[in-house]
């Protein structure tokens, strides 16, 4: 028995269920490189599912981990320690927002967003205001697992099997401006986005209907909540996603890339929102830990320092050049989008999807597929052209053996005789 198998029996025994993983022990990585127990290396063009920004073996993250652990690790949030501060500032000015509260994941930031919605109505109430503790969310939309964040994300299979689901989420139809009008009133205490939905599909808003959402929330007070988990902290060649329409949310929230694997998370607000939190109201025990703080400063840092906003929109663009090239020589490939290095090729139908999937893994790529027919690509901001040419040219191989074995089968796809 192999060491993999060993731990496959054993998870299969030992853990739920929850995951469907590839048969691949990775041990290690460097740059935009993973590498498995034998030594293998694979392009990796989904960086953990848009976690590693800085790629693997950073010399800045690997310092400042050995140095803050070496130092301290945790406090508490009874104490304070010399890395929060430092790090909201440098949130707060990219983002345009006032105050920032630490979590640990995306879905424990979207938790603190929902629950400060409900906070600000009731604080609005107090004042006089009539306004509901009603969201609406948009469908396909994604925003977590935890009670909060499944209730206001669509797909009925993450939510049904836990129900009932926290109550007052009513789903939007996508980009339909008729329809969020339709649905808003003062019952609607918060408009929940992502500016590029990003596991259902790489779905940019208009600009429109990003615009009618902001003009609604503030009609009534209610507030725009923007999530930038995926989409957030220079993925898409700015800060925040929501940057490319000029556009200020209320509240947004991060998570993903912020402390370069680290589990970290964040949500921002207005000072105008800031009101309605006192101390004790919300909280946690490891959010903004010392260590966390020390890494998505120097992740930020970084990202400064090296450009990377830039290189993500450099080789972002190039790489959906290459992918429009390649689709105008596979009719498969049916709408190629994104922003940066959020990119998604749509393909016709998710079985070739999945195969896809598979045989860029075949050839040491990682990328995977959401929304059964979008291949998502959300690679480190490290990413060089000469990454992009090889992983377009394995798409290149896998679309024509794919054609040419598609023209050899009769219609219908059974052999004859
Ligand atoms: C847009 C968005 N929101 C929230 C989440 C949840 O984040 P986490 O898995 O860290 O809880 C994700 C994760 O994929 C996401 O993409």
């Amino acid at each position: 028995m192999t060491k993999l198998d060993q731990i496959r029996a054993a998870e299969s025994r030992l853990l739920l269920s929850t995951y469907e993983r590839n048969p691949i022990l990775f041990v290690g990585g460097e740059g935009v490189h993973i590498i498995d127990e034998n030594g293998e290396r694979y392009l990796d063009l989904l960086s953990g599912i848009g976690v590693n920004a800085l790629g693997y073996g950073h010399p800045a993250i690997e310092a400042t981990i050995a140095r803050q652990s070496r130092a301290l690790i945790h406090t508490s949030n009874l104490f304070y320690h010399e890395g929060q501060a430092e790090l909201a500032l440098r949130l707060t000015e990219h983002m345009g927002l006032d105050r920032v509260f630490f979590a640990n994941t995306g879905t424990e930031a979207w938790e603190g967003a929902l629950k400060l919605a409900r906070a600000h109505a009731g604080l609005l109430r107090s004042e006089g205001k009539t306004i509901g503790t009603k969201f609406l969310a948009l469908e396909q939309s994604f925003h977590g697992r935890t009670f909060g964040s499944v209730s206001t994300t669509y797909k009925a299979r993450y939510r049904e099997p836990f129900g009932p689901v926290v109550p007052g989420v009513e789903f939007v139809r996508f980009n339909d401006i008729a329809d969020l009008r339709a649905k808003f009133s003062n019952e609607v205490c918060a408009i929940l986005v992502e500016a590029i939905q990003g596991e259902g599909g790489v779905r940019p808003l208009t600009q429109e209907f990003f615009a009618e959402a902001r003009a609604l929330a503030s009609s009534t007070g209610a507030l725009l909540i923007v999530d930038e988990i995926q989409a957030g902290l220079g993925r898409t060649g700015k800060w925040c996603a929501y940057q490319h329409y000029g556009i200020q949310p209320d509240v947004t929230t991060l998570a993903k890339p912020l402390a370069g694997g680290i589990p970290m998370g964040a949500l921002l607000c207005t000072e105008e929102v800031a009101r309605a939190i006192h101390a004790g109201m919300h909280g946690t025990t490891f959010g903004g830990g010392p260590l966390a703080c020390a890494v998505a400063n120097t992740v930020i840092d970084t990202i400064e320092k090296d450009n990377l906003l830039a290189n993500a929109t450099e080789v972002g663009d190039y790489f959906q050049a290459k992918l429009r090239d390649l689709a105008k020589r596979h009719e498969a490939i049916i709408d190629v989008r994104g922003k940066g290095l959020m990119i998604a090729a749509e393909l016709d139908s998710a079985e070739l999807a999945k195969l896809t999937v598979e045989e860029m893994l075949k050839r040491h790529i990682l990328i995977n597929c959401t929304s059964d027919t979008v291949l998502r690509f959300l690679p480190p901001y490290i990413l060089k052209r000469e990454h992009v040419d090889t992983a377009v040219t394995a798409l290149d191989e896998i679309f024509t053996a794919h054609a040419s074995h598609a023209a050899a089968q009769p219609a219908g796809g059974h052999n004859r005789g």
